[in-house]
């Protein structure tokens, strides 16, 4: 299922409408080259969760955690992880298909492989702020493509 969104704004509110399809132990994979919009997505959602107040990056600390009105949200960026077994030594996989929704940016580089999911993959689209968001559905039971269809890519498969 494809999708267009065409500023940073646009990307948040595709985003936001994603949050309350969301339940624990659901995981959203993030693809995409560097500069994509990964990130831009993990806020639009956290921000649709209720996540309010700064939102450091994760590229340093791998992981940064969140709770909005009782709700846990965890937000990886593994761009910087030298290979999966630090992932695993670290106890990072215990906050993913656990009691809270995960957001992975990079998640190829520690191989997750890991379901209920949204695959999401981001690529640039033909003018500057033109984004591609690209869905696969791998068992989150709360997922409704209806409620994305203002960005529906007609072009799209
Ligand atoms: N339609 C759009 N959706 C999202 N971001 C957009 C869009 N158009 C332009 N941008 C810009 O693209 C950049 C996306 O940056 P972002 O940090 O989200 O990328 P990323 O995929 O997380 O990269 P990294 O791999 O470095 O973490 C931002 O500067 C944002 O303003
Ligand atoms: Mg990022």
């Amino acid at each position: 299922m494809v999708f267009e969104t065409h500023s940073e704004t646009d990307t948040m509110a595709f985003a936001s409408r994603l949050a309350p399809m969301l339940a624990p132990g659901d995981t959203v994979l993030l693809m995409g080259d560097l500069g994509a919009g990964k990130s831009v997505l993990a806020r639009g959602i956290a921000r649709g969760m209720g996540v309010t107040g700064p939102m450091p990056s994760p590229t340093f600390t791998l992981m940064v955690p969140y709770e909005a009105g009782g709700r846990k949200l965890y937000h990886y960026d593994l761009y910087r992880l030298s290979d999966p077994d630090e992932y695993y030594a670290a106890g990072l996989d215990e906050f993913v298909g656990g009691d809270g929704v995960a957001l992975v940016e990079w998640p190829q580089m520690a191989e997750l492989d890991v379901a209920p999911a949204l695959n999401i993959t981001l690529t640039r689209g033909a003018e500057d702020d033109a984004r591609r968001i690209e869905i696969e559905n791998d068992g989150v039971a709360g997922f409704d493509p209806a409620a994305l269809s203002d960005w529906r890519d007609a072009d799209g498969v």
